[in-house]
């Protein structure tokens, strides 16, 4: 069974193949051009989408060695995401689907973070808990099968990926910031500065308060030195990146605990972070669970997530019909 699979919820053009559940190529193509404006320009993205999509296709059935005539499905992200960036890839795999007489397969982007777990091994076991941290979405997932998740978390307001995002943009750090941070964070002190932890409820996660105060903190600073942020660079990322990541860790240890898993795992775009990967291993290893993360190009937008997914709906005979439209919140 070999699926080829397409990704287009953001700013990556991604396209992989995938051969039963081995991963033969996964190509992402970032779109750079949107770091001149400090965060994602939807417009920009659909065109850009349309531009690459073909070249990237290509080169994934190349890379994996197929001939378009030997795929038995295509499978393409549903949503969520932007809505122009999604058509593009939506109309890309219902039209190549249809020439090829071959059927379809959606996926849910946030539901294929989640199964980026199951690329390579050992895989989790369920039920387990997922930490599913992007650009978009901060979610503690209940996974009890590969496509029965429950969702018993999340924010109230910003995701993770944007409080890095957007912390960045305040200190003058092109977008995406957040793997910025992670770089200055590695030779900073975490607790030069104090960030607070938000008064939120059981399994609950805001980042907007924390955003305000480091908006607060700088202006102050730099009002006393006007180099405040280049002094101090390091410390300033170092001690932020810790609070997002203790703010994390702590919701999904008290889910773990109370839902008796033994398997936990992170998925999207933050779980590329540095410092949350190591502290992840370190509460797994220290409450006796199995920690599951996946290799570093599984972590961001890519198609080989879609493709695994794909898989495991193509196993349930889990087909979408030509007339699927995408969706931009929720789940579809
Ligand atoms: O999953 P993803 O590629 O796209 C969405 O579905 O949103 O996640 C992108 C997010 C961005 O906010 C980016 O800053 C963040 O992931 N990110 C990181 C790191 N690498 C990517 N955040 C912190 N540390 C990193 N190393
Ligand atoms: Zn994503």
């Amino acid at each position: 069974m070999i699926i080829l699979a397409i990704e287009s919820s953001c700013d990556e053009t991604s396209a992989a193949v995938i051969k039963d559940s081995n991963i033969l190529s996964n190509i992402v193509s970032s779109q750079l051009q949107h770091s001149d404006y400090g965060g994602v320009i939807p417009e920009l993205a659909s065109r850009l989408h349309q531009q690459q999509i073909v070249r990237v296709v290509k080169k994934a059935l190349q890379t994996a060695e197929v001939e378009k005539e030997e795929l038995n499905a295509v499978a393409f992200t549903r949503g969520p995401g932007l809505l122009g960036a999604l058509l593009v890839g939506i109309s890309f795999a219902k039209t190549f689907a249809f020439g090829l007489g071959i059927p379809l397969i959606e996926v849910n982007h946030m539901e294929a973070h989640v199964l980026a777990n199951f690329i390579d091994s050992p895989q989790p076991e369920f039920p387990f808990i997922c930490l599913t941290v992007s650009g978009g979405h901060t979610q503690l997932v209940l996974v009890r099968d590969y496509l029965n998740m429950e969702i018993i978390g999340e924010t109230i307001d910003d995701a993770a990926g944007e409080a890095f995002d957007k912390a960045a943009k305040i200190m003058g750090l092109p977008y995406p910031g957040g793997p910025l941070i992670d770089k200055y964070a590695k030779e900073g002190d975490i607790h030069a500065f104090q960030f607070p932890t938000p008064d939120v409820g059981k399994y609950t996660f805001s980042f907007s308060g924390l955003k305000t105060s480091i908006l607060y903190m700088l202006r102050d600073g730099i009002k006393e030195n006007p180099k405040f942020i280049e002094d101090n660079l390091n410390d300033i990322c170092a001690s932020y990146q810790h609070r997002i990541i203790t703010i994390l860790l702590d919701q999904l240890k008290l889910a773990a605990e109370e839902h008796h898993v033994k398997h936990l795992a992170i998925a999207g775009g933050v779980s590329a972070n540095s410092l949350l990967r190591t502290r992840f291993q370190e509460l797994c290893d220290q409450n006796g669970w199995q920690a599951h993360i996946p290799a570093f190009e599984y972590c961001t937008d890519n198609a080989g997530m879609i493709a695994i997914a794909a898989h495991y709906k193509y196993v349930k005979g889990e087909f979408a019909d030509l007339d699927v439209v995408p969706f931009t919140r929720g789940k579809g």
